[in-house]
């Protein structure tokens, strides 16, 4: 069987180094890794639009935004197919007929729909394409066939519901879709990068986000301003590690060759660890470490962004292509998701003529 990622993500803003560690950075490894035949890269601007009716204006300029950002990490539109969703309006007809197949409870438990209603305080004014999103979404990643999908933990329900649709589909029509496997970050650090504020999560509208177009300077004044451990007050104060963002951070960006590049002292993160948690390690000695670690590898993303920054078309143009493609693939599948459901009755001759009297 073909190997097929497909992943992507909502144009509502510049994407931060959460975006980074718990996918992006593994979506080029992918690409790059030759395994797979086929990679499509969504900018879910249609998804965007469920809870950002009022404002498409920003979606709009997010899309420029986010792709980017792709191309800055290393998407390679050589190999990967970078796409906008809204142009693919075969997914829309695919989600139209995937809604029969669910039901108004099964979405009200989707622990990701809940937990968005909540933080977007909808109470009783849901919008019903927000509600639906999920169903939108096994529409995305079927239509393309995917069988992998590289995304953050907090994806986990949409495959859930994904996998359902396809099982339910294939066995009241026959086996036409993919059932796709998630693939998660491996490091558990990856798996929730915490804002800096130490927050649950890394969110533009708490201000507590890293983002990987951040001058220099931005990222060094953010890194200054993290929450560690509070009760760490002078530097001979024994130091909790858990739960202490800077830690966090380190566990997802640094390796042993950091260490050698900016702080000869310890040879690895477990030595610096223990140094901290006996005492004897101040907060800013730690805070001016992760500074370099991630100067050192937001500096080359931050270069080739501003490299395609330079020819703005030039980006729209590979998105244009990209739609294109993308909008095949999904038609393709669109036309065996109608025959096996035997709504192509013009195409049906079978139909016709058992249809013709005498
Ligand atoms: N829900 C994803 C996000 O919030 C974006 C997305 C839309 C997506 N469709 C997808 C991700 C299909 C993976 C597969 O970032």
């Amino acid at each position: 069987m073909e190997r097929v990622i497909l992943t992507g993500d909502r144009p509502t803003g510049r994407l931060h180094v959460g975006h980074y560690v718990g996918s992006l950075k593994r979506r080029v490894e992918l690409q790059n890794s030759g395994a797979y035949n086929k990679i499509f890269i969504m900018i879910a601007d249609a998804q965007a639009l469920t809870d950002n009716a009022d404002h498409p204006e920003k979606v709009r300029q997010n899309i420029i935004e986010v792709a980017l950002d792709y191309l800055a990490c290393g998407l390679d539109p050589a190999m990967s197919v970078l796409f906008v969703q809204s142009h693919i309006s075969e997914l829309c007809e695919l989600s139209f007929y995937y809604m029969n197949l669910v039901t108004v409870s099964r979405l009200q438990r989707n622990p990701t729909v809940k937990s968005e209603i909540q933080m977007r305080n909808f109470g009783e004014s849901i919008p019903v394409g927000f509600f639906t999103y999920p169903i939108s979404q096994a529409a995305d990643i079927t239509a393309f066939k995917a069988t992998t999908v590289p995304v953050g933990e907090d994806q986990l329900p949409m495959l859930e519901q994904t996998k359902e649709i396809v099982r339910k589909f294939n066995s009241v029509y026959g086996e036409v879709l993919v059932e796709p496997e998630i693939l998660l970050p491996d490091n558990k650090a990856c798996l929730r990068l915490p804002g800096i504020d130490g927050k649950s999560k890394m969110s533009k509208s708490l201000n507590n986000c890293i983002y990987l177009s951040d001058t220099p300077e931005e990222i060094k004044q953010k890194v200054m301003s993290m929450f560690t451990d509070p009760n760490h007050l002078r530097v001979d104060d024994p130091g909790t590690v858990k739960g202490n963002p800077v830690f966090t951070y380190l566990d997802a960006f640094c390796s042993n060759e950091h260490f050698q590049h900016h702080l000869l002292e310890y040879k690895n993160l477990d030595e610096l660890k223990e140094h901290y948690s006996r005492g004897g390690l101040g907060d800013m000695k730690v805070k001016k470490f992760l500074n370099a670690v991630l100067q050192e590898e937001l500096e080359p993303i931050r270069i080739r962004r501003r490299e395609f920054e330079k020819d703005i078309p030039e980006v729209y143009n590979i998105l244009q292509k990209g739609s294109c493609i993308a909008k095949e693939a999904a038609a393709n599948t669109l036309s065996e998701v109608k025959r096996a459901m035997k709504i192509n009755y013009f195409e049906d001759k079978e139909l016709i003529i058992n249809c013709m009297r005498p």
